[in-house]
């Protein structure tokens, strides 16, 4: 892949989204989320160069973990016109719908096919739980790239919307309570150093929670690094109730980030 292809994909995708804000059929609350994507799209992409450039990738696979970036959401538009939510669990997965458009569209097929596999197998599984174990060298390195670069940029888009510094609602179609209440099951998942699903999130608490186990995903340590700097621990931790569990948690966390 070489820089003509990124321009390519990137005038590509800015088309693709501007159609769906002139769409009439479309209301306006749904199209500020599309916004609220194609931001974060952006700031993806942006993550991901700065950590391909960490890790010192050659210039060929910069460009192809931009695209990875730059089309991971693609799916998102279509989730949000047919079924107004971005739970996967409501609709369908928004990987599988963003790699059934890159192929329909024939995006897919201005790539190599060592490229493609890659890709798609990056995209399809940036929003498992947990990443197949049988992926090959090249395909895993690709999808953890993504799935850091991801997972940074929506540790800022929670926050910012906790923190009112936004017009986004990351939360749209998922019915969260405002309740102080949290999910004991995540506290436990933070105190085993475990991932916790999204099914246990039922509260706004609980989704700042979510997002302190998802540290036990980052793979790169220049991905943690980046955590580190942007604060973004210490900022959910102001946005949490303050009570002995929280300083626990907080306390088990430091000392996890600490070790590693
Ligand atoms: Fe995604």
């Amino acid at each position: 892949m070489n820089p003509k292809d990124i321009k390519f994909f990137r005038k590509f995708f800015r088309e693709y989204v501007k159609k769906f804000y002139s769409d009439a059929e479309i209301d306006a609350q749904i199209k500020i989320n599309m916004k609220l994507k194609q931001a974060h799209t952006y700031l993806v992409y942006r993550n991901i160069l700065f950590l391909s450039k960490s890790l010192n990738l050659k210039e060929e696979e910069i460009n192809l973990a931009k695209a990875i970036a730059l089309f991971h959401d693609i799916g998102r538009f279509e989730q949000l016109k047919h079924y107004k939510t971005f739970l996967d669990r409501k609709s369908e997965s928004h990987s599988e719908i963003g790699l059934k458009i890159l192929d329909e569209k024939g995006i897919l097929d201005k790539m190599d096919d060592g490229e493609r596999e890659i890709l798609i197998s990056a995209i399809k599984f940036h929003n498992v739980r947990e990443v197949p174990k049988n992926l090959n060298e090249k395909d895993l390195f690709f999808c953890r790239l993504l799935r850091d670069a991801d997972k940074i940029d929506i540790f800022r888009v929670w926050i910012d919307y906790f923190e009112h510094k936004s017009g986004y609602d990351p939360s749209y179609g998922m019915d969260l309570s405002v309740s102080n209440e949290y999910s004991v099951h995540i506290i436990s998942d933070i105190l085993a150093n475990k991932i916790s699903p999204l099914e246990n999130v039922k509260t706004h608490n609980d989704i700042k929670l979510l997002l302190l186990t998802w540290i036990y995903d980052v793979y790169f340590d220049a991905s943690l690094n980046l955590i580190l700097k942007r604060k973004y621990i210490r900022e959910i931790f102001k946005i949490l109730p303050k009570n002995k569990e929280m300083k626990k948690i907080c306390k088990h966390i430091n000392f996890y980030i600490s070790e590693r």
